[in-house]
């Protein structure tokens, strides 16, 4: 069993199967673009920084497939890998940063066999750079949870939905690496069970203390007391909103009338300045991930089902954000965020 979430092999990309935790543990192996974005679209490779990751390697493998000798064709076909790359989700911003960080560089090259050997430079350099982000997003935010405390959690931001370590997990093992008593209240995150099946997956493996509960719980164990802090990931966080699995929004409302504190902890790469929420395209997914349970089927045909993927939270509702550069308090201004220089 790899700690990694996706590494790079001989010529390919390899990455844990997702939609197989907990029952197996299974890799998959990426020789094409294709077969990428196929795993990116089924969720086998999930969570914002890992598709940034995936994203920059998948640029790296495109290299290696495309056939063109010429370099200005050969940046065009490449040009093309990418976009279908990129169109594969599209609220997570980091997946189209990662592509757009190695095609910058891959655009300066000085021929076909020097783009091959830039892409995977870069690729791996950002797969590199973020293990040490989330180490710093944790080190930043472990500060911030009291000792002990419970934090409650949706979908997955930890190791899984990065290279290693994790954004809202990541705070969690920084703080328990610094002595802190810490435990988890994973909510289930239907429809696909992210909290279940893959933050309690990782947890465990850790010998960190988790406890799963149906979404619906999380108001009822902060009306009880019960949450000290509501922790989680981002997909992208704009000037006025904080994008999030789908439920996120729900959690921030309930914190904010029972007084917990709400904090998102995410890199700088998953800000996006340039859009405000309106802009933003919130993913739908298909109607079976709703209807069925595993081969069951659990809604009559004849129903109508809606399946967003992610909500938008005000970002009046967030109590910080905790980056690898400190934590921002709302409201944000994004250019002195952006040029933020690292905490002494
Ligand atoms: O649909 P998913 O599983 O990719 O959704 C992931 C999340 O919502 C995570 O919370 C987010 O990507 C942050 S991961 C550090």
């Amino acid at each position: 069993v790899r700690d990694e979430t996706l590494w790079w092999e001989g010529d390919h990309l390899f990455l844990i199967d997702q939609t197989v935790l907990p029952a197996r543990y299974e890799t998959v192996e990426c020789t094409t673009v294709e077969r990428l974005a196929q795993a990116i679209r089924r969720l086998e490779v999930r969570g914002a920084p890992a598709l940034g990751v995936a994203g920059a390697y998948g640029i790296a493998l495109a290299t290696r497939t495309c056939r063109n000798t010429h370099f200005p064709e050969f940046l065009a076909e490449l040009q093309s890998q990418a976009d279908l790359l990129r169109a594969t989700r599209p609220t997570a911003v980091n997946l189209s940063w990662g592509i757009d960080r190695v095609m910058a560089r891959v655009s300066r090259a000085g021929g076909v066999e020097e783009a091959r050997e830039i892409a995977l430079e870069e690729a791996r350099l950002i797969a590199r750079e973020d293990e040490e982000t989330c180490r710093a997003i944790g080190a930043v935010g472990a500060s911030l949870l009291p000792d002990p405390c419970t934090v409650l959690t949706h979908c997955n931001a930890g190791a899984l939905a990065c290279t290693r370590w994790g954004t809202a997990l990541g705070v969690v093992r920084s703080a328990i690496a610094e002595g802190k008593e810490i435990q988890v209240i994973a909510c289930e995150t239907r429809p696909l069970l992210q909290g279940a099946r893959l933050t309690a997956w990782e947890l465990i493996r850790d010998g960190i203390s988790v406890t799963v509960v149906p979404d619906s719980a999380a108001a009822s164990l902060m009306r009880r007391n019960e949450i000290d802090v509501v922790l989680v990931g981002a997909d992208r966080i704009t000037e006025d909103a904080l994008f999030n699995k789908i439920g996120t929004y729900s959690h921030a409302v309930t914190a904010r009338y029972h007084e917990v504190p709400f904090y998102t902890a995410a890199p700088l790469s998953t800000f996006d300045p340039h859009r405000k929420e309106g802009e933003v395209t919130i993913e739908e997914r298909g109607e079976e991930e709703l209807r069925q349970c595993g081969e069951r089927q659990i809604v009559p045909d004849g129903a109508a089902v809606f399946n967003p993927a992610f909500d938008a939270t005000p970002l009046s509702l967030v109590t910080g954000i905790i980056t690898e550069r400190g934590v921002f308090f709302p409201p944000l201004e994004m250019a002195r965020i952006l040029s933020a220089q690292p905490p002494l």
